[in-house]
């Protein structure tokens, strides 16, 4: 993954693709932070005296705090989702922003390695969508498993349901590592900044 050049001209993002990504930033800090809260009043991994995760990456302080801050959150965390589908919808953006079959073949064919960084790249910035909608619905069945106990059913068992929504905490935070490296090879910080600023 290393960049032998880095255009010097950077494409200014779309004011709403900054809104909309500060909102996943900010959102997904909580929901992991809260989550991870909530996991450590009953770990799925080993039970009551199982694997625990270290205090400082938790908010909420205990079972309650913890669940406040993830409920309030999914709220910002959905429907910031949500209208991003929308936005992409409207402006057509979905055309010629996420994965294509060009880079698949770029994978095969080519020694570039700005190409390869940046199918890459459109991979997994894509990859993730699908993830972040697993999250949410497997978040719902825990949410209302009454109501929705077919989401439960699904999985075969709530334990299965707790693991499948849990994988989504390393799940992003690989996403985001190598969202943040390949986005580094493939316009340097400028591009990190355009996104912010
Ligand atoms: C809007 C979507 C989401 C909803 C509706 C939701 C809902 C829930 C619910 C109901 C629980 C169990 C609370 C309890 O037992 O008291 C939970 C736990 C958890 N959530 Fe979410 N969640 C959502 C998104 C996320 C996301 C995006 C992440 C992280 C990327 C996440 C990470 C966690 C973790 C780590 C736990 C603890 C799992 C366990 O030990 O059972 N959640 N969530």
């Amino acid at each position: 993954m290393t960049s032998p050049e880095i255009p010097r001209k950077l494409p200014s993002q779309a004011i709403a693709a900054k809104i909309f990504h500060a909102g996943n930033i900010i959102s997904l800090f909580i929901m992991i932070t809260s989550g991870l809260q909530i996991y450590n009043a009953n770990p799925v991994f080993g039970g009551r005296g199982g694997l625990t995760i270290f205090p400082l990456f938790t908010l909420g302080g205990w079972l309650a705090g913890g669940r406040h801050w993830h409920f309030a959150a999914m709220w910002l965390f959905s429907l910031n989702l949500f209208c991003y589908g929308i936005y992409i919808v409207v402006t057509q953006r979905w055309k010629n922003r996420f994965v294509s079959d060009k880079d698949i073949k770029a994978l095969q064919k080519t020694q570039n390695h700005q190409r390869l960084n940046y199918a890459w790249h459109r991979i997994i910035y894509t990859a993730i969508i699908p993830i972040l909608l697993l999250a949410i619905f497997t978040g719902i069945g825990m949410y209302k498993p009454a109501q929705f106990s077919w989401i439960v059913d699904i999985f075969g068992s709530w334990q299965a349901l707790r693991i499948v929504h849990f994988a989504s905490v390393p799940i992003v935070v690989v996403f985001v590592w190598f969202h943040w490296r390949l986005g580094q090879n493939v316009g340097g910080n400028a591009l990190t900044k355009s996104m912010f600023w």
